[in-house]
């Protein structure tokens, strides 16, 4: 099957997070701070994808594979979306997922000498567009993100903060 026959759908879930306890995995603190960890991360993360894909939209020319682009797009700006608004249960937690985020995009994303800048950088200079296809091939994780995903919201995974 080419990927040109699938066509991606963007779903836009809305999750509701009410009154989330302080160790809501497991009442565990160590694995909850981990995964509130990952939703400091991944906002930034999810729009490195899309900034990733979007450097070879204009090469593409099937309009189908360009649109599944286009909505592979809009579901990572969901994602990031939906990692940024649980900020606000750890903001009321009384944590700061604000400084470590800026440091994350510091460091990893962004700014002048992230690592995301140095490799397109470097990588672009040894080859044409190495660097580019570098940082594209690291949008590969995300699969193992939805199979996770899919474990937590399918099968009825021990934990879950969110009602949908
Ligand atoms: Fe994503």
């Amino acid at each position: 099957m080419k990927s040109s026959q699938v066509k991606l759908k963007v779903r836009n879930p809305n999750f509701v997070y009410g009154d989330v306890p302080r160790h809501w995995i497991l009442d565990n603190p160590y694995v909850t701070h981990f995964v509130n960890s990952m939703h400091v991360v991944f906002p930034e993360g999810e729009k490195f994808f899309i900034r990733s894909v979007r450097r070879f939209l204009k090469d593409v020319k099937d309009p189908a594979l360009k649109a599944n682009i286009r909505a592979f797009c809009g579901q990572e700006g969901v994602h990031a979306k939906e990692h940024e608004n649980f900020w606000e249960v750890m903001r009321a937690q009384g944590l700061k997922p604000d400084s470590f985020g800026e440091f994350m995009n510091t460091v990893f994303f962004v700014k002048e000498y992230s690592v995301e800048n140095l490799v397109f950088n470097i990588f672009n200079k040894i080859s044409p567009r190495l660097g580019d296809k570098m940082v594209l091939s690291t949008a590969g994780p995300n699969i193992m993100v939805a199979i996770l995903a899919k474990a937590v919201f399918e099968e009825n995974f021990p934990f879950s903060p969110i009602s949908i």
